[in-house]
Parts: C-alpha cells; structure tokens; sequence
C-alpha cells in the first residue's frame, strides 16, 4: 500500500545540514593526527622527469615528505592507467601529478610544491584536435561498448537522390567539470586497512580501483561519500586525488588530507573531448527524412582510450530508411577525456539538432512539426518498437506552453529597439538504463524502519528519493524511516551516473522493503529487530531489452545586440517524460541545472588550448567562463505524467542528464532565428556574430 510519499515534493533531508555547514564534506572530517597533501603538475607536455630535487622544499619543519616516482608505495597496474600515478618518470600530458608534498599544515604543504623543482627532458607534443590530423583511427569500439559505425540502407544513394539536403559541420570544444567541491579525499590506513573519505560519484568503482592499486582484498578498503559537492560525470570513478592522497598516507603512516585546486580540475581529472561532427540530412519536400548521416570526430589520450559515443544519439531519434553514423579518435599528448553530463549525447544533439533546424528551414517546414512529421516509434537502431516514446507530447505541450504557435520563421523579424529577438526548439533524448543493486531494509522494535544501501547523494536529492521510495513500499508514514547511504560498508549498489541512480537503488530498495514486509507478515517475533536484504541482479539482467529513453522538448527565446553581438536567453522552457518523478522539488532542480548547464555550453564554456604550451590557457573560474545566475532570466522545467510499466519497479527514466540534451541546439537556433546567423562551432560569442552578420 502506498502511502503516498513517492510524487510529493519535499525539500532534501539534509538540506539544513548543508545550510549550516554541518554537513561533512570529503576533507572536512575531523582526524587526529592529519597532514595535508598538495599535489604538483607536470610542467611538460611529454617527455621524462630527470631529476627531483627536493632539498628547499625539506627544508621546512612542516614538510614530511615529497612523495615521487623514487620513492612512492608501488601500485600495481590497475584498471585505468592514469590513476598509475607516482610510478614513473613518464609524463604523458602537462598537468600530470608527479609528486605530493605532505607537511602539517596546508599552507606548508602548498609552499613546499612550489620550492619542489624538477627537471625534464621533454620531446614533440600534439594537443589539438583536428578532422585531417594524420593519427586518426576507427576505435574497436565506443562507450560504453556500442558499435563504432552503423549503417542501413544506402545513405549516399538515398542522399543523393534527395529533393532537398543539408551537409553541415558543428564543432564543439573541450568542456571542463566544475562541481562547487573539487576532487577531495581524506585518506587513513590502520592495521593495512585503508578508509577514504572521498569526493565521489560511487564508493564501490573507488574501492574497487584501490583495492586493485593496492593490491588488498576488497573489504579491506572502505569508501565513505556521505555528501558530495556535485561531479557531472568527473567522479564517477576514482581519480587522481584519492589515489595520491592514499599514496602519501601510506608513505608518511599518517592521514592525509588532500584536495585539487580548481585549476588542478582542467585537464587531470577528465573533460568532455572537443568534436568535430559533420552532419548530412535529407528529406522529400514535406520534410520527412530520407537518409541521415552523422560522422564524429572526438580525442583521447596515449594512456587510454576514451571514445565518446556522440553520433549514437542520431542512431534512435529520427527515423530514415538510409542511415549512417561513424566516429573516428585521435590520440593526443592530452589528459583521458571522461564523462560529463550526457556524454555522447549532449554534443551529439547539438549537432543533430542544430542541422534539423538547417532542414526545416531549407524545406520550409515549421521546425517543431519537422521533427514530429520524422518521429520513430520503433527504434530505427534496433528495429524494435521502445517501452515508452512521448517525444511528440513533450513537443506540442512545450509549443503549447511556450506560445510556439504563430511563429514567424523568417529570421530578423522581431526587432525589439537594439535587441534583435529569435526563438529556436530542439528534441531531447537519453537512455533510461538501470544497474543491478542490493539494499537492506530492517523493522525496528520501535515501530521505526531503517533502509542501507550505498547509494550516492551528488547534491541531486537520491538521498531523499530513495526515503520516499522505502516508505512506500513499507506502506508507512516517511517520517518513519531513515536511510542511510554512501559508505562502502552498505549493501553494493551502483555510482551515481548514466542518470541510472534512481531507477537502479530504488528497484533494491522496493524489493528489500517487501522482503521486510514477507517477513513481518509471516510472523517475526514480536519486540526483535528483523531485516531483509534484496539483490536485483538476475532481475536486472533477465530484463526484455527493448530500447527505453527518456524525451524532452526545449525551448528558447534570445535576444541579441544588433549592435555588440551579445547574446542573452531571454527564456528557456522543457517539457520532458521522464516516467515517474519520485520528488518534484529535487525533480525541477536536476531539469533545470541540466538546461543551465546546457546554457552555458551554448553562450560560455569553451576550454582554449594553446598548441605551444600543450595545455588549456583558461583554467580557473576567471577565464573559463561558467553561466552564473544573471545569465538566467527564465528557465521553466515541466513533464508529462508518463506511465512506463516496463522499466523498473519505480517506473522511474532518471532525470540527471535529459535537462542538458539539445539545450545548445536550441540556443544556436534561436540565434540564428534573431540574426540569420548560424553558428556552428560553440560557443556563440559575440565576435562570431559582430564579424560574420555586420548586425547593425
Ligand atoms: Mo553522468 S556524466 O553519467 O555522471
């Protein structure tokens, strides 16, 4: 029996422990006899380190220690060779950590880095991106594991045949993670036992890639992540900080306290991969697409192969008899690219999306209509219809809600005094997948109920979700239960990512919850303690595969100087059916971020790299430009109430990454309504406009 917890809006639990600061944070954990680390850069692209010297930086009292690849604890090779930190005199990107300096405070730690002086030999670099770089190569294949290329029919034939094209070119740049808490581990070892403390997107991948480094048995590592600052992607697995921190623990025997700098964020911890991404659409005269062809171009480093899977989105969101989709890689002197919201999908859809507006306005088609004249209810990628599909309900309520309805599609129509106005729409999608889980559910004696399950909280609310969720499916008041989450001692449950949190941990927490209730219904002494634990794993993997995705539909209205090129967004609207929403209130916050996020993709971000010094020049808050909140006048976030009886117990799509999908297309395209300008390489700054339009 539902007690109605799951679809009421309710703040977060630990709202007001964050608001007061309460709240602990990876290095905020109050330790005896803690030390600091403070992690040094390579200053070379490529090349070997020759000499460390270490004298100055000894010389204070404070410092313990400069930890390096002469005198580091050994790792063994794990999983993901640039977390091999400390190992080697190799320097494979600029920025890479060669050594850590632990001293007894900070601010001692940080000056010893700097006194730390190290010589190289450095050889030729690459660092750029480029459609004709000669080291470009067909990956086996892209993340996490779908097929390189695809193709269906006879896109040449089918484009060439066609009434009406579009062959188009979109580039993206790098994009770098800035959650509000950078990359931070408290790490301790006792007994040969190690505990983190750290900043992460998952306790179970941190152990894991620990246990592995170190070469210790599992349950020998803990990893707690009660709070976290936000990640986006970049901790989802471990990284360097947790690494280096456990590292120096074990050289000075003492608990080290580490923390990246903001600037230490751009490059070593991951980026989304700049991309270059030619798209070619065809269509008969009303618009209804005949081939689509979608050819990513994307980097990864010489340490590892990272292939983002951007041309995927093109694979299941218009149908088209003749279909094409090809990503190629090059290998860079570059830190690994890595997640962030939407990987694959967000720079995908920009492209995608942008060459859809190309069309309609080539075939004269309304552009809201355009795409839903070219829905798909059976995947054109796997042939098989999808569990749910309400793309073209998200794009009428949001044309309906937005005042679409009447539009003028002639660019340059609305002139509001300097301000030239435009509106511009673009589709959304992104896979709705789970993870096999486990959780624990336990009755009390006091009529209470406690729910474990080593869930992560990134900020996004799953804290409180998943409460509503067991209090459901206990059929008791929520105020009954507590739940706990984000230690590696919890019952195993999968990392906050993919947008897959939710729909996986609450499909083990329903599931231990009516084991609890079996139990209770089947007579457990009255007065004892009884629990339950439930693991999803057959269920999850004996699932029908028919393709799922969450949709949405966004919407834009721009304003743009007709005089300075400036841009801003005067209003953005979603509308998404992303199945159940299990908390309005975290449900709005997680839409809306992600249409920001998006925002500042389309207008702010951009990671400038500099060829000479094999690095990008904008790292810090100051020059790599973020949306702040004057940049958001309006952004409104709805859904559809979507039943989907085929996903999960919860008949949740997860709502982490959907916001940010198409948000960048739908901007270009509204600029490109205002101005008749299409920019096609993000951002869309105002020298792009000034110097192509003569706006005035
Ligand atoms: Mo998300 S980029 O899968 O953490």
């Amino acid at each position: 029996m539902s007690t109605g917890a799951v679809g009421r809006a309710h703040p977060r639990l630990e709202g007001r422990e964050k608001v007061t600061g309460t709240a602990r944070y990876a290095v905020e954990y109050p330790v005896d006899g803690v030390t600091y680390g403070w992690a040094v850069p390579a200053t070379v692209v490529r090349g070997r380190i020759t000499r460390i010297d270490t004298t100055d930086a000894l010389a204070s009292p404070s410092v313990l220690a400069v930890v390096h690849h002469g005198n580091a604890p050994r790792l063994a090779p794990g999983p993901q060779p640039e977390l091999w930190l400390l190992q080697e005199p190799a320097v494979h990107y600029r920025g890479q950590f060669v050594a850590v300096v632990v001293a007894t405070s900070l601010e001692a730690a940080r000056e010893g880095a700097r006194l730390v002086r190290i010589d190289y030999d450095a050889g030729p670099h690459s660092t750029v991106l480029a459609a004709d770089h000669p080291g470009l190569y067909k990956p086996e294949h892209v993340n996490p594991s779908y097929p390189t290329d695809t193709a269906e029919g006879d896109f040449d034939a089918g484009y060439a045949a066609a009434p009406v094209r579009v062959d188009a070119t979109y580039r993206t740049p790098a994009y770098h993670n800035n959650p509000m808490e950078p990359h931070a581990t408290t790490a301790l070892w006792h007994d040969g036992r190690l505990l983190v403390h750290d900043s992460t997107q998952g306790a179970v991948p941190v152990q894991s890639a620990l246990a592995e480094l170190f070469e210790l048995p599992q349950e020998s590592v803990r990893v707690i992540a009660e709070h976290v600052g936000g990640g986006f992607g970049s901790k989802g697995y471990a990284k360097a900080a947790v690494v280096l921190a456990a590292l120096a623990a074990r050289h000075v025997d003492r608990p080290v306290k580490l923390a990246l700098t903001r600037q230490q964020l751009f490059g070593p911890i991951g980026y989304r991969t700049p991309s270059i991404q030619r798209v070619r659409l065809a269509a008969d005269t009303d618009g209804r697409l005949t081939a689509v062809c979608h050819d990513a171009i994307s980097q990864t480093s010489t340490v590892r192969e990272f292939a983002e899977q951007i041309a995927v989105y093109t694979r299941s969101m218009y149908a088209a008899p003749h279909r094409r989709t090809t990503h190629r890689l090059v290998r860079l002197d570059v830190p690994t690219p890595f997640w962030m919201r939407a990987p694959g999908e967000c720079p995908g859809a920009y492209a995608l999306e942008s060459a859809m507006d190309e069309l309609a306005i080539a075939v004269g088609v309304d552009p809201v209509e355009l795409r839903i004249r070219n829905d798909a209810q059976v995947d054109p990628d796997q042939g098989e219809p999808f569990t749910s599909r309400n793309l073209v309900a998200c794009l009428r309520e949001g044309a309906q809600r937005f005042g679409w309805t009447g539009r003028d599609p002639t660019p340059r129509a609305r002139r509001d005094g300097r301000w030239l106005i435009g509106t511009g729409v673009a589709g959304s999608s992104y896979p709705a997948r789970a993870r096999p889980s486990s959780a624990a559910a336990t009755a009390r004696p006091d009529g209470t109920f406690l729910v474990r399950i080593d869930a992560t909280d990134i900020g996004t609310g799953a804290r409180t979700a998943l409460w509503q969720v067991a209090a459901d499916a206990l059929g008791v008041p929520p105020e009954r239960v507590e739940i706990r989450i984000g230690d590696s001692d919890l019952p195993v449950a999968p990392l906050a990512g993919g947008s897959m949190g939710t729909a996986s941990w609450s499909w083990a927490v329903i599931r231990a919850c009516e084991a609890l209730r079996t139990k209770l219904r089947e007579g457990a002494s009255p007065g004892t303690e009884v629990s339950a634990e439930a693991d999803t794993t057959d269920e999850v993997g004996g699932q029908p595969t028919r393709p799922r995705y969450a949709y949405g539909a966004q919407f834009v209205e721009v304003r743009v100087d007709a005089d300075t090129g400036e841009v801003r967004v005067n209003r953005s609207l979603g509308v998404f059916a992303a199945g159940r929403v299990v908390n309005p209130t975290t449900a709005r916050s997680q839409l809306i971020g992600g249409m920001t996020m998006g925002l500042s993709m389309a207008l702010h971000e951009e990671g400038l790299l500099d060829e000479r010094y094999g690095d990008w020049v904008n790292h810090d808050l100051a020059t790599y430009h973020i949306t702040g909140c004057a940049d958001v006048e309006a952004v409104e976030a709805y859904w559809l109430d979507e039943r989907d009886d085929e996903l999960n117990p919860a008949g949740v799509k997860g709502i982490g990454e959907i916001g940010i999908v198409g948000t960048a297309a739908a901007v270009a395209n509204a600029v490109h309504h205002a101005t008749g300008v299409r920019i096609r390489d993000l951002p869309i700054r105002l020298d792009k406009l000034i110097g192509v339009s003569g706006l005035a």
